[in-house]
């Protein structure tokens, strides 16, 4: 993690400064921790990564889906790969969400950065400026890790929750999720962060599968098994943006045999 980073973050509970321990004093902090001044909550730095949940700690989708993507880390960039081939393949499939960014050489965050598949797309764009990845899943951020430091991206990533975003308000000058938000504990609470980090006046840009391909994946994987006997809702969360944001848009991605198979849904927070 980069030192001047620490300028972003909040604590993910009470959004309270952090502070800085580390012993080195370097530019970059590969090891230390971060400290909350008002709810005294401590949160480790390993191997450069700030770590803002305990894993063991999780509870419902966040937890099943932690430990699902856990165990696929090794095989999940091969998976993407091969899953958006019938719908033109994958460059396609992510720049249909990517290109709706604006890359005006500011921060990005990508919450749920999984092992970061996006990142080839974003550095190829002459406008990406810093970017940022969060993910609730240590498997697929050790996997981003490793990809990261193969190709020299300047990365700064977070083991952290949606629900609960570690940064200060207004951070971003644009917030991508792709993939994930079907099965968040908290659909709202994660809208409502990634708005709140966002810039006023800035794009946040939110893709993850229809239904129907939900069903696909619940036949192979379980994806839709029942939460406490509760049915796992896959709409689009388009009633779950609030009514204030601008340029709400939602459109049909990833077209396969005539039919979507996703969706992205775009909107801008007020300036
Ligand atoms: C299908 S993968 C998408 C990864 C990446 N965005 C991509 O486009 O390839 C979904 C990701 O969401 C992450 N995830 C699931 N629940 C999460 C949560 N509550 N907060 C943050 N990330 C979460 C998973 O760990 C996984 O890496």
């Amino acid at each position: 993690m980069k030192r001047s980073t620490l300028e972003l973050l909040c604590c993910p509970s009470c959004q309270a400064e952090l502070s800085l321990r580390d012993e080195h004093g370097e530019e970059t902090v590969d090891e230390g921790g971060l400290f909350c001044s008002r709810c005294e909550r401590a949160f480790f730095i390993r191997n450069g990564v700030a770590c803002f949940i305990d894993p063991q700690e999780l509870e419902g989708l966040n937890r099943r889906f932690a430990r699902f993507y856990d165990r696929i880390s090794k095989v999940y960039a091969l998976f993407t790969k091969m899953a958006f081939l019938p719908m033109g393949g994958e460059r396609k499939a992510r720049k249909e969400i990517l290109d709706r960014l604006e890359l005006n050489s500011g921060r990005i965050l990508e919450v749920s950065i999984g092992s970061g598949e996006n990142l080839p797309y974003l550095f190829e764009s002459p406008g990406v400026g810093e970017v940022y990845g969060l993910d609730i899943s240590a498997g697929q951020l050790a996997r981003c890790i490793s990809f990261i430091n193969k190709r020299g991206w300047p990365v700064d990533l977070f083991l952290g929750a949606a629900e609960q975003l570690p940064f200060k308000a207004g951070s971003f000058d644009s917030v991508l999720h792709i993939g994930g938000i079907n099965f968040f504990s908290g659909k709202k609470q994660a809208i409502d962060e990634m708005i709140r980090v966002a810039r006023p006046g800035s794009k946040i840009v939110i893709a993850d599968e229809t239904e129907r391909l939900a069903q696909f994946f619940n036949r192979i994987a379980g994806f839709l098994r029942r939460h406490k006997g509760e049915k796992i809702d896959v709409a689009v969360p388009l009633h779950l943006v609030p009514e204030t944001m601008g340029e709400m848009r939602v459109d049909g991605i990833w077209k396969m045999h005539g039919q979507f198979h996703g969706y992205c849904l775009e909107f801008r927070k007020p300036a």
